[in-house]
């Protein structure tokens, strides 16, 4: 059996929560990841048939039952993933009945998974009908991303085309745009439901006045996409009280979409 330690998918965990956390998006214990894991692969460092507990999850997740995921834990901070990967991330599989979790690894202090499961797992269950490659998982509380929702309004279409004008290569990273929730109250089922309904067409997902979903095939792609999302909220931020001289117009973008060959919302452009 190989040292857990060393295994790809934990390191690429400790990476990614050290990232976000440099870039200030993860406040506290403010974000969460999961990553769905291929059982071959987590057989080589764990015994599977080994549960060290079980957890219920408190909702119906049983279109992935036999899934195994590695899951950021509730109540800890972005910060400490890297130091202590096994007390701050945990690995579990979804039982049978849909309802529990098996916990394979991590979560040693007693700890359990994010609160915001729900939202997690209904999004993979979504995104996977989207895309079966789907792997990735992210929920983060980007600073310009965040104060973006206080001034722009909470419009899919007016959001999306508020991000697209701000960096040239933002209609070609996310051309089927962002889609946006109202507050709604976090770490519930009706909150993950609502997730998983947009993610069924986006990959990025705006909990108003909270912070942002994120999915992917991989951790980069999920990254990539917050990331890029943050770039352009940030640029609006930094402009938003200036006279707008400039702009990158819609007949501008669907020449990109075009050169690029990308799906576009082309309902998000006024041609
Ligand atoms: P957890 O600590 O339960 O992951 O919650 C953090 C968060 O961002 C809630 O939305
Ligand atoms: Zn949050």
């Amino acid at each position: 059996m190989k040292d857990i330690m060393t295994a790809p998918f934990v390191e690429e965990m400790k990476k990614t929560a050290a990232n976000m956390y440099r870039l200030g998006w993860d406040e506290r214990n403010g974000g969460n990841i999961s990553y769905m894991l291929d059982e071959n692969e987590v057989a080589q460092y764990l015994d599977t048939s080994r549960v060290l507990r079980t957890i219920p999850t408190g909702f119906d997740a049983s279109a992935l039952t036999g899934r195994i995921f590695i899951v950021t834990g509730t109540g800890k901070y972005f910060k400490n993933v890297k130091d202590d990967p096994e007390t701050n991330l945990g690995i579990i599989r979804i039982a049978k009945d849909g309802t529990t979790a098996e916990l394979l690894w991590g979560y040693k202090d007693g700890g359990k998974f994010t609160s915001e499961l729900p939202a997690h797992l209904m999004s993979h269950i979504a995104r996977l009908k989207a895309d079966p490659l789907n792997r990735v998982v992210m929920h983060s509380h980007p600073t310009n991303t965040l104060a973006m929702n206080y001034v722009v309004e909470l419009d899919e279409k007016k959001f999306t085309h508020a991000l697209w004008e701000m960096c040239t290569e933002c209609i070609v990273v996310f051309p089927d745009g962002v889609g946006v929730l109202p507050w709604m109250l976090c770490g519930t089922n009706e909150i993950g439901e609502a997730t998983a309904e947009k993610m069924l067409q986006y990959r990025l997902v705006i909990w108003a006045l909270h912070g942002i979903y994120g999915a992917g095939r991989t951790m980069d792609e999920a990254f990539g996409l917050i990331e890029t999302v943050e770039k352009a909220a940030q640029i609006y931020m930094l402009t938003a009280h200036l006279p707008r001289l400039n702009t990158i117009k819609d007949e501008d973008m669907k020449t990109l979409a075009e050169a690029f060959g990308v799906e576009y919302r082309k309902d998000f452009l006024d041609l």
